[in-house]
């Protein structure tokens, strides 16, 4: 596909309109109001397929991060795929049943799962359990022992490495909390070992998230590919080896490499080894998928600095205040004109309520802004900082444009609260 938007390639400016698989941002606005996230189905299922067929003949699964966009009716629409689904709390695995997902593809990640998540995933069987501590697996065993079926699990490895992110999303560093270090692996493939409760399925790693580096993922490897090595000398026979997600997408400030050579090193590193390879991409299905469209109410000029003011604001997208991420923002509509860098900010009070820079000759009331990438990471993030409503969202499949969540009211937002007697 010839893409004008990097960061959004389904998009394109059509007789001065910006469209979305054909639908026009500025009639999804007018139907549905802004702040509103639009997600093109073809642009995720296209990003969920590249990823998929970049494995060739190899044996892999390609397990959803959950998190990323977790509205049903994406899932939905990777269901249909056959993908498998990388969850991280009991919630996550709700949604993926409703949306008729395979339990047996779903993959269980996170360093707290609790009691009631563990047993419901042993009930719903699910395909793996990677864990994150030895009292992690304890739990895991006994809820295995109280439900009388065995556990699937991988244990998830640090391997140590810097995946070059922000410190926030990176999770394959020694001192951080994710996984354990090597050879308390192995310790803990011991005790699978020696458990009737527990099947050792395979190995697991993730590193991060927006990764734009090839080099971690083959650093990373090199040892969890090791131990996968050692524990098949010793006879643990393990079926796969999950290398995670965290593959980059393009933002305002980040160019990575095509998945397609993430893909070929990770198919390189294991070789001729028999596993299956599992990988958990979140942001390399959803988020190049997927825009919020917001309208301008205000335009500001404070000292030296030119301010739009939107409905949209930090609640909804947190990535800019969060991790200081840059998305492209674009207008709807094109105002002729020499242009100027605009500060896009929401209503929020907090300094870090801005969502970023635009070039626009002007930024009038009722102006539409759309910002790109925010498919991954947007509205799961989103929250009611500030007492504000969650946005509505909205999937265009083959030009029409259907909503998929409402938008919240305030009636949503103060349902079960009380008062004092
Ligand atoms: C365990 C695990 N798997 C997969 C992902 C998805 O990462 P990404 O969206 O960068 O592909 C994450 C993200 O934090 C994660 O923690």
């Amino acid at each position: 596909m010839n893409a004008e938007f990097n960061a959004c390639p389904r998009l394109r400016r059509e007789g001065g309109r910006l469209r979305l698989d054909g639908a026009a941002l500025d009639d999804i606005a007018h139907q549905f109001g802004t702040p509103v996230y639009v997600y093109s189905r073809a642009g995720i299922e296209d990003n969920w397929r590249r990823i998929d067929a970049a494995f060739g003949a190899r044996d892999r699964l390609v397990c959803y991060a959950v998190k990323a966009c977790s509205n049903i009716a994406v899932l939905d629409v990777l269901a249909r795929l056959g993908s498998g689904f990388d969850i991280v709390s009991g919630g996550e695995l709700e949604r993926v049943l409703k949306a008729g997902g395979d339990p047996a593809k779903v993959v269980f990640s996170g360093v707290g799962k609790q009691m009631w998540e563990i047993e419901r995933a042993l009930r719903a069987g699910i395909g793996c359990f990677n864990v994150e501590s030895a009292a992690e697996l304890a739990q895991i065993e006994q809820a295995a022992g109280d439900l009388n079926r065995a556990a699937p699990v991988a244990v998830r490895v640090n391997p140590d490495v810097d995946a070059n992110t922000h410190p926030y999303i990176a999770t394959g560093l020694r001192d951080g909390k994710f996984g354990v270090g090597i050879d308390e692996a192995e310790a803990l493939y011991d005790e699978i070992q020696r458990s009737p409760l527990l099947e050792a399925r395979g190995v697991d790693c993730h590193i991060g998230s927006q990764v734009t580096d090839i080099a971690p993922y083959r650093e990373a490897l090199q040892s969890t590919v090791a131990l996968a090595d050692r524990l098949a000398r010793r006879g643990v026979g393990i079926e796969h080896l999950d290398i995670g997600g965290g593959f980059g997408i393009a933002y305002a400030d980040a160019g990575p490499p095509p998945v397609e050579d993430y893909i070929a090193a990770v198919v390189d590193a294991v070789g001729a080894r028999p596993y299956r390879i599992i990988t958990e991409p979140g942001r390399a299905v959803a988020g190049s998928a997927g825009l919020l469209l917001t309208s301008v109410l205000h335009r500001k000029r404070n000292g030296g600095a030119d301010f739009a003011v939107v409905d949209a604001a930090m609640n909804d997208l947190l990535r800019p205040a969060l991790y200081q991420a840059r998305h492209d923002i674009v207008a709807v509509r094109r105002r002729g004109g020499e242009t100027r860098a605009f500060n896009v900010v929401g209503p929020v009070c907090e300094s870090g309520d801005t969502l970023g820079r635009a070039h626009l000759a002007d930024a009038r009331r009722g102006d539409l802004l759309a910002i790109l990438s925010a498919g991954a990471y947007g509205f799961s993030m989103a929250g009611n900082y500030n007492s504000r409503t969650r946005p509505a969202e909205v999937i265009v499949d083959g030009g029409e444009a259907h909503l998929v969540r409402l938008r919240e009211s305030i009636q949503d937002l103060i349902e079960g609260e009380c008062l004092l007697p």
